[in-house]
């Protein structure tokens, strides 16, 4: 199965049916991306797939196509990508973390396809994000932040 990851070309190994989420974690070492409910729910274990957030736990990897570009919070460094871990960082977002490698990409990909959102986009966008400890408040405030500064 060739997919590019990060930037790479990468052939994975595992057998077809394996979710994205453990052919990163288990054959790549690419730890950022976590488990959270195997069911499609918490978006712990978002990625971006062509740019769009995309949960690995129910991505079965014989899904992707050769020319499918995945990006996981290890290569998550473009322009948007610098401007949201730059308000994470200064708006001190996280508490215990498990949730917010998903969360930066999902709000990536929110300003990535809209770099003003209100806060009823952010809402929206976001929404699939759980956040066990609570940042939301956090969160919405940095997505603000990182879009001023793109
Ligand atoms: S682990 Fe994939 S959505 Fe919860
Ligand atoms: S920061 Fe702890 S679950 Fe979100």
């Amino acid at each position: 199965m060739k997919v590019s990851i990060n930037g790479k070309a990468v052939e994975l190994g595992s057998s077809p049916d394996t979710p994205l989420l453990w052919a990163l974690r288990d054959e790549l070492g690419l730890t950022g991306t976590k488990f959270g409910c195997g069911a499609a729910l918490c978006g712990a274990c978002t990625v971006l797939k062509n740019g769009l957030p995309v949960r690995s736990c129910v991505t079965p990897i014989s899904t992707l196509a050769p020319d499918d570009s995945i990006t996981t919070v290890e290569g998550n460094a473009d322009k948007v990508a610098l401007a949201v871990k730059q308000a994470w960082h200064e708006l001190d977002v996280v508490q215990c973390g498990y949730c917010q490698s998903g969360q930066l990409l999902a709000a990536t990909a929110l300003l990535s396809a809209n770099p003003h959102p209100s806060d009823q986009d952010i809402d929206l966008a976001m929404s699939g994000n759980l956040c066990r400890c609570g940042t939301y408040p956090r969160i919405r405030a940095a997505i603000h932040a990182a879009a001023k500064l793109l």
